[in-house]
């Protein structure tokens, strides 16, 4: 074991809640300074995308179906960064009103920033642009003065950690990667209404990474609000596929015109979480071999009923806050969403690093099925190994065909699920809730930094989970917040070959009608109006 595995197993032991006690967090929160959600660049160009709300007729049933691809313009583009990480409405409570996106977030907090790459002149000019999500709007942040050979659109993700700790502390680092994990499976289904694929560039380093997306630049940030690299992706529009040189991308990029500075997200900066940015050293990638691009079947996809577009789900989808606990989930969903999550169906083609996460579902009420824990090995190679780490008492029984669905306990197992889930009884009075248990301990001591491959898996599976449900006519709500070592307790794990990382939860929904729903950019067209008038 070397030293960072160590650091990120004590980050992850640490960062632990417990019924004795939660991990270490603000003692006390300024709710009039929260962090802004929005970053903006000042002193920079500002290129206005097409207008959001733009519609494509494909249904959410036919999303993983091959299609024809559309080109890649500034209004598709637009269409992309919008269903990708734009917002999808705005909610009110008397005085307070907050913003939704279409990704979600851990308190809502947003760590997770979006950069566009454009080597494609016809597209726009060539240079790093930052997307802002408030205007809808790409900040030029670097103007390449020199040619790069081939055309590509690049998406580049990173996170500021601050903007999570600020509520969560030493257990925000987790948050920010559930985040990325949620916005890379959003990038992948808004890629797929407009027919084009998203390639992840798995081999450069973090340092490379941040220098490409700029953030490496320490003078333009607030030092507590630096941000972090974290993925790169091209847009794969399937057209002829032109070879990828990141070396001379990132000399261009280096050699740029760099312009803009973060504008402040926060006044005070009262606590610090020194163990966050251990873990985030421990876990800086370096510059690998690439990982194998991977094909799935295109099946899988929840049809709603009436069908609905793709467009719509994706815009639709929110956390539910309360549930129906009398509603039932028809057998049908319920197999449909779970099928949906298995490695080989679209949209893990994304996914080209291991699969590691499994589930251990509480079902409390699907049709036809008797109320107790299950589990799905999502990778079936790992059946055995789950088998012999877990209670002996678990009986293992298959119970589908089409799915590897094992029952191990009838059991009413509400209060367990809400107790584990920190008392949320979004865990117990939806249909079933689950937690998603990751192949820790070997990871951890073979890279110290796939423990963020983890939480990134885990979000990707959280939205596939999301838009699923949706499509079902029902909801769903990842649950970040869970007493990990009392979910290890109860499915019988002793040590740390298999950990927990992150709890969802499904049913129908109860709607707080003394919120009010606003559309997502009204704000853009009163400006244009203004502007006009
Ligand atoms: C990683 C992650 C963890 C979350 N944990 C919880 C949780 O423990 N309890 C909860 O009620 N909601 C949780 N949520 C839901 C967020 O609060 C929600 O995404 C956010 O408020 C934005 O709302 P929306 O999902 O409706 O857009 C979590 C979401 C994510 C992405």
């Amino acid at each position: 074991m070397n030293a960072n595995s160590d650091a990120v197993l004590n980050y992850h032991r640490r960062s632990k809640h417990s019924l004795q006690r939660y991990a270490n967090g603000p003692a006390s929160l300024d709710w009039e300074d929260q962090p802004n959600v929005f970053r903006s660049f000042a002193e920079c160009e500002t290129l206005k995308l097409s207008p959001p709300g733009a519609e494509r007729a494909v249904l959410f049933a036919d999303l993983a179906q091959p299609r024809g691809a559309e080109t890649l313009n500034k209004h598709t583009l637009s269409l992309l960064l919008e269903l990708a990480f734009g917002l999808s409405a705005w909610k009110q409570f008397g005085v307070d009103r907050w913003s939704l996106r279409c990704n979600p977030s851990s308190g809502n907090l947003h760590p997770t920033e979006v950069y566009v790459i454009n080597t494609d002149l016809q597209l726009f000019a060539a240079g790093v642009y930052h997307y802002q999500v408030y205007q809808h709007s790409l900040e030029q942040r670097c103007v390449f003065t020199q040619p790069v050979e081939n055309k590509s659109v690049f998406i580049g993700l990173s996170s500021v950690h601050w903007r999570e700790a600020w509520k969560y502390g030493e257990r925000a680092f987790r948050y920010c990667q559930h985040d990325i994990g949620h916005a890379l499976g959003g990038l992948r289904y808004a890629a797929a209404v407009l027919g084009w694929k998203i390639e992840l560039i798995t081999h450069c380093s973090d340092a490379e990474l941040s220098l490409l997306l700029g953030v490496n630049r320490a003078q333009d940030f607030k030092a507590d609000e630096r941000e972090f690299a974290d993925i790169l992706c091209r847009i794969d529009t399937q057209s002829v596929s032109q070879p990828l040189d990141l070396t001379s991308l990132i000399h261009v990029a280096n050699r740029g015109d760099w312009r803009g500075k973060a504008e402040s997200l926060h006044q005070y900066h009262l606590y610090k979480w020194d163990v966050i940015n251990a873990v985030t050293q421990a876990t800086e990638k370096p510059q690998t071999a690439p990982f194998k691009a991977k094909t799935v079947t295109s099946l899988a996809n929840v049809q709603s009923t009436p069908p609905k577009t793709a467009t719509a789900i994706i815009r639709q989808r929110r956390s539910a806050q309360h549930f129906n606990p009398k509603a039932t989930l028809a057998s049908a969903d319920f197999y449909q969403i779970l099928m949906a999550t298995l490695p080989d169906k679209f949209p893990f083609d994304v996914w080209v690093m291991e699969d590691k996460i499994h589930f251990f579902i509480f079902v409390h009420r699907v049709e036809g099925l008797e109320p107790g824990l299950y589990a799905l090995p999502r990778n079936i190679d790992k059946l055995s190994a789950l088998q012999s780490a877990t209670a002996e008492k678990f009986a293992w029984q298959c119970v589908s065909a089409a799915l590897p669905l094992y029952k191990l306990l009838p059991a009413n197992c509400r209060n367990a699920a809400k107790t584990l889930s920190c008392h949320q009884a979004i865990a117990s009075d939806s249909a079933f809730s689950l937690a998603m248990v990751a192949e820790f301990s070997t990871t951890i001591e073979t890279a110290a930094w796939h423990y963020r491959y983890l939480f990134w898996e885990a979000g990707l599976i959280g939205q596939v989970l999301y838009l699923q449900a949706e499509a079902a006519g029902v909801r769903g709500t990842g649950i970040g917040c869970y007493f990990d070592d009392s979910v290890h307790d109860v499915l019988g794990l002793t040590d740390e070959k298999f950990q927990s990382v992150y709890h969802f939860t499904v049913g129908t929904p109860l709607d707080d009608n003394r919120l009010q729903t606003l559309p997502a950019y009204a704000h853009l067209q009163a400006e244009n109006t203004h502007a006009n008038a």
